[in-house]
């Protein structure tokens, strides 16, 4: 049986993540926007501001709920009291889905704050399908998982992370957010083709688009949601959009936020990426190699303090 586009979830456009930055601004103006993306996390424990400024903002536009907590990766239980928030909030804003990435964020009760990649192979892929399952019958809600940025690779991964992306998502049967700045991101860290990833994942699970800025270290990439979107990043959008069709499409600016309307008007260059994309490349090489890194299999640079390194974490406790 073949699936409608998005799953049948609704095309909402183009939107622009919720930020405290811009509270004042959104509040006094109510600007043109298709809709908003809010970090669940932001606004759970709130009963203040923040959570009065998401009831007035979800009375007037579209909201989805993007979390980083879910921690679908660990061994750890699924936490069922953050669920059973999430679901809570949910409701009260209207939430058209829920999403979170592919990945893990702690283990033994610890908390990393970070998005920390996991090994692609069978016994990782049997897990994260069996949770997804769990949270999705706890949420009651479309729940739609993202590919997340990463800076190292495992040994034991035996499937290419499209690959596994794909699996998790159809025997899970759930949404796809397809971040394609992560896209462009990992391919350069871990050499791999972007083209071949936008292309292989199933087109009609994609229920949403992330764009954002990130960083050239040279060596590698940080996904920094610091900046606009660079020229290689849209022109996967464009396949990415031709091949999955009109999908809600984000821009996340989380770093050097500056005001709303460059924000907004950062988004908005999408639409000139709705036209048949002929001008990405095929069967070129690489970005990696396209920039003349040396394959030395280094991902990442020893040191650098903004790459997450789960090994680093698993050492023991001094204490
Ligand atoms: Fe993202």
């Amino acid at each position: 049986m073949s699936l409608p586009p998005r799953l049948g979830y609704p095309d909402l456009g183009l939107g622009v993540g919720l930020r405290s930055t811009h509270f004042r601004h959104i509040l006094s103006e109510w600007p043109v926007v298709d809709w908003f993306e809010v970090i669940s996390e932001n606004f759970l424990d709130s009963q203040g501001r923040p959570r009065d400024v998401l009831e007035q903002v979800a009375e007037r536009y579209p909201v989805v709920m993007h979390g980083v907590s879910l921690s679908i990766g660990s061994t750890d239980p699924l936490d069922l009291e953050y669920l059973a928030k999430l679901a809570a909030l949910a409701e009260q804003t209207g939430a058209r889905w829920v999403s979170d990435h592919l990945c893990w964020t702690g283990v033994a009760g610890r908390n990393t704050h970070d998005l920390l990649p996991i090994p692609f192979n069978e016994e990782t892929l049997a897990h994260v399908v069996e949770r997804l399952r769990v949270v999705q019958d706890v949420l009651q809600r479309p729940f739609v998982l993202e590919n997340p940025s990463s800076y190292v690779t495992f040994a034991d991964s035996t499937i290419p992370e499209w690959e596994f992306l794909s699996r998790v998502a159809e025997e899970a049967d759930c949404g796809l957010l397809l971040d394609v700045n992560n896209v462009y991101v990992s391919s350069v860290n871990h050499d791999f083709d972007p083209v071949e990833y936008i292309e292989r994942v199933p087109h009609e699970r994609i229920v949403q688009f992330h764009l954002a800025g990130h960083t050239d270290c040279g060596t590698h990439c940080i996904d920094t949601h610091d900046g606009p979107v660079i020229d290689p990043v849209w022109n996967l959008y464009a396949r990415a959009r031709q091949l999955a069709g009109d999908v809600s499409t984000l821009l996340e600016w989380d770093a050097s936020i500056p005001e709303f309307a460059v924000v907004h008007a950062e988004v908005q260059k999408a639409r000139q990426h709705y036209r048949s994309s002929d001008d990405f490349r095929r069967g070129g090489d690489s970005p990696r190699r396209e920039r003349g890194l040396r394959e030395s299999g280094r991902t990442s640079v020893p040191g650098h303090p903004a790459v997450s390194n789960p090994v680093s974490f698993l050492m023991p406790d001094p204490n």
